[in-house]
């Protein structure tokens, strides 16, 4: 009944902008076969707010890019889920979920080491043109909770919004400790505008291959969002949507979801249904493949 942002409801080139969409406007695209969509949505309830975002192709089947993106994008999912526990920076997980992008960049030829290192090719700071955003926030009586740079947060004060265009983004980089709620979305966007800028500069530009990059203009982007549980051993995801190809091939082509096992157990999903008597939520165990 209520929702906790407007939602962004993007497929083709429109999901290339981060809050695609406004009251105002008609948001009239033409589906196309060949577009990925982008569907970032989020239920509040009882006052708690969710932050969702599924990318899937419109016919149902990815193409071998999509299926690349789409990939690097979960794989950053899962490098931040693997991290996510108690005394871990929000930046260094932001980071990860850098790296997950450039290798798959670096995979599909459309960046080049130029016979550097991994770690010299995500020091030369390309990642921010293909996610502007940071990698999360928190969520909770708001979508984009408070307490991100709080001068006052406990156990210690939020360190200062660091410098750069990626982390700088960040809507927090705190140490995470449990009980925190947060959500991990990373993305990876093909924007003009960045596209352009990295191209003319001079640090950056040997890095792009501009002829694989054309073949992903206008292809917009993928995010892949959940809403996770900092817990006192690790985390929970509560997020449960349809997550690897597979199983989004087999939604879209009418399969079952919920599923009866569990494909992506590194993805920490916990399930929950209500209780009988109505009176709060109860886990459902799922067996994993
Ligand atoms: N759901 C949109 C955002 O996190 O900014
Ligand atoms: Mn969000």
């Amino acid at each position: 009944r209520h929702a906790a942002y407007m939602a962004i409801c993007a497929c083709g080139p429109n999901s290339a902008v981060l809050h695609y969409g406004h009251g105002g406007a008609p948001n009239d695209r033409t589906l196309q076969p060949t577009y990925m969509a982008l569907l970032d949505m989020g239920a509040e309830y009882h006052g708690y707010c969710s932050d969702i975002t599924c990318s899937f192709p419109m016919d149902g089947t990815f193409s071998a890019d999509q299926r690349a993106m789409f990939e690097g994008v979960l794989n950053a999912q899962r490098a931040v889920m693997a991290l996510m526990a108690p005394s871990v920076s929000w930046v260094d997980c932001h980071r990860a979920a850098e790296c997950e992008i450039v290798q798959a960049l670096l995979a599909l030829c459309v960046l080049r080491d130029c016979g550097k290192s991994l770690e010299q090719v995500l020091a030369a700071d390309l990642c921010n043109t293909f996610m502007p955003h940071g990698l999360g926030h928190f969520i909770g009586c708001d979508t984009h909770d408070v307490g991100g740079y709080n001068p006052a947060a406990s156990p210690g004060p939020a360190p200062a919004r660091l410098p750069g265009f990626g982390v700088g983004k960040l809507r927090t980089s705190r140490v995470l400790a449990a009980g925190m709620v947060l959500t991990n979305e990373p993305g990876c966007y093909f924007i003009d505008a960045l596209l352009d800028a990295a191209l003319a500069d001079p640090a950056k530009a040997p890095f792009f291959d501009a002829q694989v990059l054309s073949r992903f203009h206008g292809t917009g982007g993928v995010r892949l969002k959940d809403v996770v549980l900092v817990t006192e051993s690790g985390s929970e995801n509560l997020t449960t949507c349809p997550r690897t190809v597979a199983k989004i091939e087999s939604v879209c082509a009418g399969g079952a979801w919920l599923p009866a096992v569990v494909a992506c157990p590194e993805l920490l999903r916990r399930r929950t249904k209500l209780s009988a008597g109505g009176a709060g939520m109860e886990n459902v165990h799922v067996p994993s493949v």
